[in-house]
């Protein structure tokens, strides 16, 4: 069975620490990014199934971008939020810090957003408890998440751009005639 109460973000936040190794890096001697990938994709899936108290699966990843090279070496910090939930699908924002063994060179390196469906035992979508965000910061992500979320159903093939409320109210105003 699923928990169905809702939750406060920090009770499912989670924080992940990795060191760069030489089997993580590209030729350069940078992170691949394919590997922070799946980094930020299991900080974001813990994040996801601890506030849905069950299995997830990954639907979809967005607003990916490399913004800073990671070197071999260097730690990097992988923060994971839950932003809101919708019927059986969870939002989660994860963003990477990076910085040298001795502390140096701290920076933020890049962020995305991931979407999780919570599954029961079978591989069924389950319902999932509601977020509730308690600062502004937790606010600004809850409120912006049904935009981010009509987005990608509607790149996915998934939501007709009419049957979309929130990027039409966006465009209203602006859109030619
Ligand atoms: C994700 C998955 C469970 C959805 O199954 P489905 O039969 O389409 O189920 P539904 O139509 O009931 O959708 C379930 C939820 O997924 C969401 N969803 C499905 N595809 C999505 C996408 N591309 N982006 C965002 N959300 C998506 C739906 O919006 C819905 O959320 P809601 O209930 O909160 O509105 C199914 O597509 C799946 O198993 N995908 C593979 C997952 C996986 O293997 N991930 C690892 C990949 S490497």
């Amino acid at each position: 069975m699923s928990a169905t109460k809702p939750k406060r973000v920090s009770e499912s936040s989670t924080t992940m620490t990795e060191m760069v190794m030489p089997n993580d890096t590209n030729p350069m001697g940078n992170l691949m990014g394919g590997n922070l990938l799946r980094w930020m994709d299991i900080a974001s899936g813990i994040c996801a199934g601890k506030h849905c108290e069950a299995h997830v699966v990954t639907a979809s990843v967005d607003h990916v971008s490399f913004q800073k090279p990671i070197r071999l070496g260097d730690v990097i910090t992988l923060e994971a939020s839950v932003t809101r939930a919708f019927r059986t699908s969870v939002e989660v924002f994860v963003e990477v810090f990076a910085h040298d063994i001795k502390g140096g060179n701290p920076r933020r390196c890049n962020h995305a957003y991931y979407t999780f469906v919570g599954l029961d035992e079978d591989g069924h979508p389950i319902p999932v408890p509601a977020v509730i965000p308690l600062n502004e910061i937790e606010q600004q992500r809850y409120d912006s998440a049904p935009r981010r979320r009509e987005v990608r159903l509607i790149l996915s093939g998934r939501m007709k751009p009419e049957q979309s409320i929130e990027i039409r109210s966006l465009f209203e105003g602006i859109a030619p005639k």
